[in-house]
């Protein structure tokens, strides 16, 4: 295993769930830590758990989705470290509805934050760790990239989208010999906030159809981050899909 001592990371969405966790568990193995997110009481929260327990990290509020905020947090992480070795593209949003809602807003929010978000931060990170000829990007895409159901086409659509631009970045990096892995994480159910914010009610009639199992913890998929960094460097984990054990689809 690589040690992670001393590296830097961004982690977007750290505000709350996998990203809060990933955050977590990258600064208890000894990675710097700028914490991006909107809600700045929250990486304030845990801004502070960080630094009582010996752990470096600072609140980079930012909306993902405007590319002046990349550069800002992107300035502040060198100002501050020197360095950037990773960037965990977690932030996003379900926003699941049936498509004769046409929830045209919350569809193009979805395309905004999950795709564009993603994509303005791999351009604001990847000329310096081309410069640095090293470094981690890891997309938190879904399994909902490999399925869809009723309810799921755009979010589906998104993350179907993280995993082609991530394997694309990949296999252009790989062909130039470029040491900068990059890495799409395919989680199952887990409990977080994420399903709190669907505004189609029918959604979760249609989910109560299904039997109750037990999701995972942002814990489990922050543990997954860390096992494909923590790999050697001639190692790059592509893709990893984790779901819970009683998860059947
Ligand atoms: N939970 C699951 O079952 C599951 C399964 C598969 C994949 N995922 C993926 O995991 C990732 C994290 O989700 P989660 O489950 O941890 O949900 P969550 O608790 O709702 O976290 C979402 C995070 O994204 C941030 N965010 C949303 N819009 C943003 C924006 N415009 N700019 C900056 N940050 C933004 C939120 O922070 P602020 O609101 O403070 O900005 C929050 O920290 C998402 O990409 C999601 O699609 C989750």
């Amino acid at each position: 295993m690589t040690s992670l001592e001393d590296k830097v990371a961004i982690v977007t969405g750290a505000s709350s769930g996998i990203g809060e966790a990933t955050a977590w568990a990258l600064a208890q193995a000894g990675v710097k830590v700028a914490l991006a997110a909107r809600r700045k009481d929250r990486l304030g929260n845990l801004n502070k758990k960080i630094g009582d327990h010996g752990g470096q990290a600072f609140i980079a509020q930012m909306d993902v989705t405007k590319p002046e905020d990349w550069q800002a947090t992107v300035k502040q992480t060198l100002k501050k470290w020197k360095s950037l070795d990773i960037l965990i593209n977690n932030a996003g949003v379900m926003l699941l509805s049936f498509m004769d809602k046409l929830k045209v807003e919350e569809w193009m929010q979805m395309i905004d934050i999950n795709v564009k978000g993603v994509l303005h931060g791999i351009a604001a990170v990847l000329p310096l760790m081309r410069e640095q000829k090293r470094g981690d990007i890891i997309n938190i895409s879904s399994d909902a990239a490999i399925k869809v159901f009723p309810g799921s086409a755009i979010y589906s659509g998104t993350k179907a989208a993280v995993n082609w631009i991530s394997e694309g970045l990949r296999s252009e990096l790989a062909r130039e010999k470029m040491p900068i892995r990059v890495t799409s994480i395919m989680p199952g159910a887990v409990t977080t906030e994420l399903a709190s914010h669907i505004t189609d009610r029918d959604i979760f009639t249609y989910f109560r159809t299904h039997p109750p199992i037990e999701f995972l913890q942002p814990d489990d998929i922050a543990a997954t981050v860390l096992y494909a960094l923590q790999q050697p460097g001639h190692v790059d984990v592509n893709q990893i899909l984790v779901r819970p054990s009683q998860q059947a689809a």
